[in-house]
């Protein structure tokens, strides 16, 4: 079977199929998805296929891995729809570069380190403690991100489209690299109404910090270790996650104050940018899961909204 066009049909006699075909077509440098012509699944086996994506192609029903040929509502053929992928890349790994970046541009403008600015300021330290404030909560974020991304969530795709780490990571490193080179500036000027304005950013960065982390929990308990099961969540016994009552994703809405409350620190215009970028990432991402969530459970709660409770 050769996977060099875009698009394979494969029409077979399921008790004929082996198991060890599809594993082969797996071996392949590029991972391809199978699309059943009906509604038809299929999982080869042993692990079979973890690299699927959910294509939505021509009436059939997109396969997941869970699923067994064996057990398909079909008579004895079915077709099957291979589209090739291109290059992949694991799920995680985009996590951990996407999030390694950021983290070490920002010290880089904050340790001051040569040809940034003026060789006069090479390694020298800013006067302002709101610049090492803010380098703290910047560095805690990612930090947090990184241990979330290896320890906390479970995540149900295995790969993504390689082409995808490039534009994650030209996202956030190149805004990382933009707000660290003003924040850390020598001619920074810290917020116009001092330190009652930190003080208050920092209450709200990690009040939100906390809860982005609490949501991030609760999701986790929603899934038992290597399935990739979905649930409506709801509030636990935590107070951070109270919120699921309005909301269908708070961890987007924490993530929104994490960021307005580091604009409001630094004052930075490149700051509240990347907050007004990622706000509207997040709702569209968040309109789409509030979305499925109505269309997959009928007794969703009816009070929610995507991001924002009552207004988005
Ligand atoms: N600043 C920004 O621009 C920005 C943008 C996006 C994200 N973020 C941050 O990154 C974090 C993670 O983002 P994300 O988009 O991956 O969040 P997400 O879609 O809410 O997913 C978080 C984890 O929970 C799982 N999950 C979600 N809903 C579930 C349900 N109903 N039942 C069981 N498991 C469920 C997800 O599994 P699946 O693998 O099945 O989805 C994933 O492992 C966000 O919370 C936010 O803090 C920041």
């Amino acid at each position: 079977m050769s996977l060099g066009t875009s698009l394979i049909v494969w029409v077979c006699f399921l008790p004929e199929v082996n198991a060890d075909w599809l594993v082969q077509a797996r071996g392949h440098s590029h991972y391809c998805s199978l699309i059943g012509g009906f509604p038809v699944s299929h999982r080869g086996g042993s692990e079979g296929f973890a690299n699927y994506q959910d294509e939505a192609l021509r009436e059939g029903k997109s396969l997941k891995d869970e699923d067994v040929l064996q057990h398909l509502p079909v008579g004895t053929t079915a077709t099957f729809y291979f589209r090739d992928l291109g290059a992949q890349i694991s799920w995680v790994t985009v996590f951990l570069t996407e999030y390694t970046g950021p983290l070490v541009i920002y010290l880089l403008f904050y340790f001051r380190v040569p040809f940034i600015y003026a060789p006069k300021y090479d390694f020298t330290t800013s006067k302002h403690w709101v610049v090492h404030l803010a380098c703290m909560c910047h560095s805690f974020h990612y930090v947090k991100r990184l241990l979330e991304t290896l320890f906390v969530h479970r995540f149900s795709h295995g790969t993504m489209p390689l082409r995808n780490i490039f534009k994650n990571c030209t996202y956030y490193w190149g805004f990382a690299a933009w707000m660290a080179y003003y924040i850390n500036h020598p001619l920074y000027t810290p917020p116009i109404y001092g330190e009652q304005q930190i003080r208050l950013a920092l209450i709200l960065f990690l009040f939100c910090q906390i809860g982005n982390f609490s949501i991030h929990i609760a999701l986790r308990n929603l899934r038992p270790p290597g399935s990739k099961t979905r649930k409506i969540p709801y509030p636990t016994k935590n107070p951070f996650t109270w919120i699921f009552l309005l909301v269908s994703c708070p961890n987007y809405t924490y993530e929104l104050g994490s960021w307005l409350g580091f604009t409001l620190m630094t004052q930075c215009l490149p700051v509240a940018f990347f907050t007004l970028v990622g706000f509207i990432q997040m709702t569209v991402w968040a309109k789409g899961k509030h979305r499925s969530y109505l269309k997959e459970f009928r007794d969703y709660p009816p009070l929610r909204s995507p991001i924002l409770p009552f207004v988005l």
